[in-house]
């Protein structure tokens, strides 16, 4: 079964063709992160224009990757939410076209459901992975811990009560006037920084263990900033690189320390990860220092971030799930789609 998906919620366009929810013939993506950059972030008026621009070219391009033919996709899969309402609109009425110019299916999928499909594509089979499992979502929208009973069965243990992690990544990153996105940058500066320098710590919620909340960081971020800066004088690169040090070590050992406790408390040891964030090779390495007792999965680069691969996995099982039945027409875009 040839699926293409269709990926549109931020600020990547991207189109797959995906064979029985596991051979990835193409993946095209067409980042917009050099358009948004000086701005600090995603701005989504702009966001939504692009995807209008590129969204046909980048479809074709990965049909053509693939060798395949328009006619021969059995089933369209298309993010539906959560994301940016007029950006999710773009991909999902280019789906909902393309299947009835086609007569063929189409379906919605879960955008953080399919970062945690990503994982998946390259361990099948590989690495023996069993369910329940658990599932940390850490994007630059999200950061959440889920125990996935299955593919396309997911029970949400705890989220974030304010920011993502990511978005703390990208708001750290300007603050020190570093452009979007932040992650990747802070992390290679970190290399170079002192992470004991600031005693920065990720916030812990009130009878709720598991839950994350990163704003106060962001803000002794922003208050050791201010201390750095208040004689006018710049950020030197020392004291930007330990800033990088410091916070990337605060946000990862708090994911770390909840990933660990969930772990204990499930009697789960296996977990996958997906979202941009879990891109870091800093994450990955001080999971297997500070958590060798987990049995982590994680996605290949091309997979972590946002990409149609992993819509057009996960739309197959779900198409399979609903008894190949797809999504009727009428389905609408969910900005704030939830577990
Ligand atoms: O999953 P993604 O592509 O988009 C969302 O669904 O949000 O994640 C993008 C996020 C951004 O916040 C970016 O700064 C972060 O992933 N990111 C990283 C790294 N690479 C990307 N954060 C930390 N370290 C990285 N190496
Ligand atoms: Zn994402």
């Amino acid at each position: 079964m040839l699926v293409l998906g269709i990926e549109t919620s931020c600020d990547e366009t991207a189109a797959a063709v995906v064979k029985d929810g596991i051979e990835i013939l193409s993946n095209e993506i067409a980042s917009q992160s050099s358009l948004h950059a000086i701005y600090g972030g995603v701005v989504p008026e702009l966001a939504c224009r692009r995807h209008i621009d590129v969204i046909i070219p980048v479809i074709d391009k990965a049909l053509k990757d693939a060798g395949v033919e328009l006619k021969e996709i059995d089933l369209f899969a298309v993010t539906y939410g959560p994301g940016l309402v007029g950006a999710l609109l773009i991909g999902l009425n280019a789906a909902k076209a393309l299947a009835i110019s086609q007569k063929k299916p189409f379906i919605g999928v879960n955008h953080i459901e399919a970062h945690l499909y990503a994982a998946l594509f390259s361990h099948k089979g590989k690495i023996p992975l069993s369910f329940p499992c658990l599932g940390m979502v850490l994007s630059g929208g999200h950061t959440a811990l889920v125990e996935i009973k299955e593919i396309g069965k997911y029970e949400l243990i705890s989220q974030t009560v304010d920011d993502a992690i990511g978005e703390a990544f990208d708001k750290t990153a300007k603050m020190v006037g570093l452009p979007y996105p932040g992650g990747p940058i802070i992390e290679k500066l970190a290399k170079a920084g002192d992470a004991k320098k600031f005693p920065f710590k990720a916030g812990s919620v009130k009878g709720l263990p598991l839950h994350f909340s990163f704003s106060g960081l962001k803000t002794a971020v922003l208050y050791a900033i201010q201390e750095l800066t208040k004689n006018n004088s710049p950020l030197s690169q020392e004291q930007i690189c330990d800033i990088a040090a410091s916070f990337q070590y605060a946000a990862f050992t708090d994911v770390i320390k909840k990933a660990l406790i969930c772990s204990e408390e499930k009697k789960i040891r296996q977990i996958i990860f997906g979202g941009g964030v879990a891109n870091s090779a800093t994450l990955r390495s001080f999971f297997g220092a500070l958590a060798p007792e987990l049995d982590c999965f994680w996605p290949e680069a091309t997979l972590s971030l946002d990409n149609a691969a992993m819509i057009a996995g996960l739309g197959y099982h779900k198409f399979r799930e609903k008894k190949r039945v797809g999504d009727s027409l009428d389905l609408e875009t969910m900005a704030a789609l939830c577990w």
